[in-house]
């Protein structure tokens, strides 16, 4: 299995096709502990001369208090053929599971950052910052927080706590070689 490095110029891919329909697992370690989760809200694009993600993590996730505690996160995507092992980590949390061994997915990491034998493709993330959303930042659209912040989280992402926004440089990508 290997990978070969890309630059930004070089990704192949519709970005909006693939945060919103092949989806992410974002990926942060802790000490011994991996914990990878289904993400659908984000974008990418250029930052202070850099090329950045941005992940919007609500801050119930196991995750928000793996990476708050990392400087270093991965975003991996995967063929169709791992949608369900995607359900399964948007949906359970690493507080309740170990998801890496529940998935059957295999570590790898990239220096510090982990990432996943299994993926097609991997965003290896530097954390640059992390700020979180109030309801005033919505310039009073009330409807909108309304919808998707307060109460309790639901299937279809609406509820929940108000996103951290984790800006991070992608310093490497990833592609997997067949
Ligand atoms: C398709 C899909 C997309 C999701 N996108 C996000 C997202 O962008 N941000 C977020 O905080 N949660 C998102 N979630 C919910 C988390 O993946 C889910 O709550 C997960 O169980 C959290 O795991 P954790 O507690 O181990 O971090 C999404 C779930 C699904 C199914």
């Amino acid at each position: 299995m290997s990978y070969k490095k890309i630059t930004p110029s070089e990704l192949d891919e519709n970005i909006f096709d693939m945060i919103s329909k092949d989806w992410f697992l974002m990926t942060a370690q802790k000490n011994e502990i991996v914990n990878p989760m289904t993400v659908a809200w984000a974008t990418m694009g250029i930052l202070w001369q850099k090329p950045v993600v941005i992940a919007a993590v609500r801050p119930e996730r196991y995750t928000h208090e793996i990476a708050s505690q990392s400087d270093t996160f991965s975003l991996t995507v995967f063929d169709k053929s791992y949608r369900k092992m995607l359900g399964f980590c948007g949906t359970k949390s690493g507080r309740d599971y170990d998801k890496v061994k529940e998935c059957g997915l295999h570590v790898l990491h990239e220096g510090e950052t982990p990432y996943f034998e299994e993926a097609r493709l991997a965003f290896i993330c530097k954390k640059l910052c992390v700020f979180q959303l109030k309801e005033e930042d919505f310039l009073g659209n009330k409807e909108f927080t309304g919808k998707w912040y307060g109460g309790e989280n639901s299937a279809n992402g609406e509820g929940g706590g108000y996103h951290h926004l984790y800006i991070a440089e992608i310093t490497d990508i990833l592609v997997k070689e067949e």
